[in-house]
């Protein structure tokens, strides 16, 4: 099995460029198959969850080709439409993703299924909301061993208030109407960047979406939607976590191809804890010499402090002088890497929803695993400030959302390697001794 073996203590420097939004290009891929014509999406990142979600498209039978790493074109014409459509595979219930199928199918065929879906294990993550829309757009829902079934005579916009705030919903709502009939109002819809990327995208197909980044979102059914040519968003928890590497290694880094507004709350209580942060137009740079303070955070819904930064921000606290407090607010389970953490020195107190974090001077090396893909990242930061050698088990999470993470890292100066072996172990040991 894969592991990260990582030699700490050196600050990260150099500059970095960011890759396209995980999140963002999961729902434009779906929403791809829901035009006939050739659609071409640009700085897709490359990715498992990509590559999972890509393989399922072409499964069903749409065309899938690679035209570079990063440019994929999606023809969905050849989409075998017959009652036996259905999304299911090994691999497909292991992203979370795969939903976005059902609302993508749903919308253009008025049927699909779909494996129920797998992701990251940080709760409940119930699809309630999903189907609450679904069902008031004027399709029927079932789940039967595993699989969900939505389907409908015909489409008619509708009035939906979500009950909790979701990511998930709000995008796969959005593209169950987008060819409905009349108009639909999604009420306390997600706010995220990746929201207003899919809508964007959707609207270049000819959708007729406005609103999409307030949390008032309304769409206007149209007949039918056209190939287009798209560029997907630079990815803000990618870059968000490189910005917390570079603060908690002390260390200076440059961090290009960003949008800076969506890096608005990171950057804030980055800045909140002393480290320095330049924001220029499609970059961020940022660097610090001294040991950082402490502060609060909440995870929010954006604008709000992302939850996918909630593991990475803990670890640089955990660094700092002082006490801080980290409320998670939106999932209730993501705290398992405090116990990895433990391992490495840090003093942190879970109580519920809670994590108390007494700073502490530095980390030391230790066998760690990595329980999911936020989390994971977290471990690698804490591994590249520990003193002596991390070993991170279970990297697979970690490659489910960061492209050529260690790659990355070493050219910031970092000593980081994927190993599958004792030996290779030892001998990155030898090399960095
Ligand atoms: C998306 O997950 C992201 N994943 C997550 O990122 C991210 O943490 C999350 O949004 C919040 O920003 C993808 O985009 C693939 P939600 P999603 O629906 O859509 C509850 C990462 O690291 N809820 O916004 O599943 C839910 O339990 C991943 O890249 C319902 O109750 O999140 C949670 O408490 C991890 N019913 C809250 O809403 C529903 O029907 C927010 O979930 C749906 C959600």
């Amino acid at each position: 099995m894969e592991q990260y073996v990582i030699k700490g203590g050196t600050p990260l420097l150099g500059e970095v460029s960011i890759a396209g939004a995980k999140n963002a290009a999961l729902g434009i891929l779906a929403a791809a198959v829901m035009t006939d014509d050739e659609v071409i999406i640009e700085n897709v990142p490359n990715v498992r969850d990509t590559r999972v979600l890509l393989q399922a498209i072409q499964g069903i039978g749409a065309r899938v080709h690679y035209q570079d790493e990063h440019t994929v074109s999606i023809c969905g014409k050849t989409i075998k439409n017959d009652k036996y459509l259905c999304v299911d595979d090994e691999y497909i219930r292991k992203i979370r993703a795969s939903y976005y199928l059902l609302g993508a199918l749903l919308g253009k065929y008025k049927h699909s299924q779909v494996a129920l879906p797998g992701g990251c294990d940080i709760g409940m993550r119930p699809i309630d909301q999903h189907t609450k829309g679904f069902k008031a757009l004027g399709a029927q829902v079932s789940i039967h061993h595993s699989m969900i079934t939505a389907e409908a005579e015909h489409l008619t916009g509708s009035h939906i208030y979500l009950d909790v705030v979701s990511v998930g919903a709000t995008i796969n709502i959005m593209m169950a109407a987008v060819l409905a009939e009349g108009k639909t109002t999604i009420e306390n819809a997600a706010k995220e960047p990746h929201i207003v990327d899919v809508a964007n995208f959707l609207n270049s197909m000819g959708a007729n979406i406005k609103g999409a980044g307030t949390d008032v979102i309304r769409i206007r059914g149209v007949k039918q939607l056209k190939g287009t040519t798209y560029s997907i968003i630079p990815d803000q928890i990618e870059a968000g976590t490189f910005m917390m590497a570079a603060a908690a290694t002390r260390g200076d880094v440059l961090i290009t191809n960003v949008i800076p507004k969506h890096l608005e709350a990171i950057t804030s209580k980055l800045t909140e804890i002393d480290a320095i942060v330049e924001e220029y137009d499609d970059a961020v740079r940022v660097h610090c010499e001294n040991r950082l303070g402490s502060t609060n955070i909440k995870t929010l819904p954006y604008p709000g402090f992302p939850t996918d930064m909630q593991p990475q921000m803990a670890v640089t606290l955990g660094l700092s002088e002082g006490t801080s407090i980290i409320t998670e607010s939106i999932f209730e389970n993501r705290f398992k890497y405090v116990n990895e953490l433990a391992r490495m020195g840090a003093n942190i107190k879970v109580e519920g929803n809670v994590a108390i974090i007494n700073g502490v001077k530095g980390y030391t090396g230790a066998n760690v695993i990595a329980p999911d893909l936020r989390a994971g990242a977290a471990l690698v930061i804490a591994g590249l400030v520990a003193d002596g050698y991390t070993i991170i088990d279970d990297i697979k999470y970690i490659q489910r959302g960061y492209e050529k993470f260690s790659t990355k890292l070493r050219a910031l100066g970092a000593s980081i390697e994927r190993v599958e072996t004792e030996k290779e172990i030892q001998k990155f040991k030898l090399k960095t001794g």
